[in-house]
C-alpha cells in the first residue's frame, strides 16, 4: 500500500459485531495484493478481540460485494517459483478457515470468482435482491483457485456446483437461495439490516456454544459417521464445563434472558 492510498479494508465495531468492509469500490472490490494482505489481518484481529462475537464481511460501493481477483494484474502469469513463494506466505482464505467466530458474508451486486470463493469461506451468506453470483474462471482460461471447486460442492452439492463451475453462468438471488448458496435474501435497501439481524441472532447465544457448534460442523463434515459423532461429543463436552451453561439453566428457571459472558 502506498502512503496516500485508502485502506483496502475498513473495520467498524457495533455491539458484539465486527463489520469488515472491502474498500476498493472503484474496482468492484476486486482482490489485489493490498486486499489480500489487509483482509486476513482484519479478520484475525476481529477473531482475537474478546468484545467481538460475530464478524460480517461486506463490500463498499453500490455495485459489488467483490468482482473476484483483480484481473488487471493477471496479464503476467506468475512463474512457478513466484507462485510457490506466494503460497508459502499462506493463502488469504486461510484466515477464514482459522476463524473461531462465525463469519457472515453480506452480499450485494456482483459476487464473482474470488468474491464468491470468499463468500463460500464464510459460515453464512446473506444476499441482497440484486446479486449476481458466479464462478466465471473457466471463461478466463483458469479454474476457481481460491477454494471454489472444493467449497461449492460441499455447500450446494456436486451437480449444482458443477453446473455453476463448468458453465461459469451467474445466478440471481432467488436461484442462489433455492440452491442453498445463500441462506437469506434481503429486499432492496435492507441488506445491512438483514445481515445485522442474522449477526444478532447468532451473537445472543453462548459464545463457547457458538464456537463449539461451528467446530463440530466444520470438523465433522469430512469424517465418517462414528468419527463425526465422537468429534461432536468432544465439542459438546467442552460446553458442559462452562458457566454460561449453568447461567442458561438458572435464567430458564428464573424466567429471564441469560446473560452470557463466554466463560
Ligand atoms: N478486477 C479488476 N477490475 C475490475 C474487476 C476485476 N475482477 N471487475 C470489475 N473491475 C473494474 C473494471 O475494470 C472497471 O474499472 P474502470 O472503470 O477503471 O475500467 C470497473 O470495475 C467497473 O467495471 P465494468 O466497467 O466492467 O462494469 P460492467 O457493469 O460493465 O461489468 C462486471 C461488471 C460484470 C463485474 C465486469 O466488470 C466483469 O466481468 N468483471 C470481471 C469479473 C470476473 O471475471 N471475476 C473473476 C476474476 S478471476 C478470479 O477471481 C479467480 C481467483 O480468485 C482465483
Amino acid at each position: 500500500m502506498t502512503a496516500h492510498a485508502e485502506p483496502a479494508v475498513l473495520v467498524a465495531h457495533a455491539n458484539a459485531v465486527a463489520w469488515i468492509t472491502l474498500n476498493r469500490p472503484q474496482a468492484m472490490n476486486a482482490i489485489n495484493d493490498d486486499l489480500r494482505a489487509q483482509l486476513p489481518a482484519a479478520l484475525r484481529a476481529a477473531d482475537a478481540d474478546p468484545a467481538v462475537r460475530v464478524i460480517v464481511i461486506s463490500g463498499a460501493g453500490e455495485r459489488a460485494f467483490c468482482a473476484g481477483a483483480d484481473i488487471k494484474g493477471f496479464a503476467e502469469a506468475p512463474s512457478p517459483a513466484q507462485f510457490r513463494q506466494k503460497r508459502l506466505q499462506g493463502h488469504w482464505t486461510e484466515a477464514f478457515d482459522d476463524a473461531k467466530k462465525p463469519v457472515i458474508a453480506s452480499i450485494h451486486g456482483y459476487c464473482l470468482g474470488g468474491g464468491l470463493e470468499m463468500a463460500l469461506a464464510c459460515d453464512l451468506r446473506v444476499a441482497g435482491e440484486g446479486v449476481e453470483m458466479g464462478l466465471p474462471e473457466v471463461g478466463l482460461g483458469i479454474i476457481p483457485g481460491a477454494g471454489g471447486t472444493v467449497r461449492l460442492p460441499r455447500a450446494i452439492g456436486m451437480s449444482r456446483a458443477k453446473d455453476l463451475i463448468l458453465t461459469g453462468r451467474r445466478v440471481g438471488a432467488a436461484e442462489a437461495h433455492a440452491m442453498g448458496l445463500v441462506s437469506r435474501v434481503a429486499p432492496a435497501g435492507a441488506l445491512r439490516e438483514a445481515a445485522l439481524e442474522v449477526a444478532g441472532l447468532v451473537a445472543r447465544n453462548a459464545p463457547v456454544s457458538i464456537r463449539q457448534a461451528k467446530r463440530a460442523v466444520d470438523g465433522g463434515l469430512h469424517l465418517d459417521l462414528d468419527q463425526a459423532l465422537a468429534h461432536e461429543n468432544a465439542m459438546y463436552q467442552d460446553c458442559l464445563k462452562t458457566r454460561d451453561r449453568v447461567e442458561a439453566l438458572r435464567a430458564f428457571a428464573e424466567k429471564r434472558k441469560p446473560i452470557f459472558t463466554g466463560e
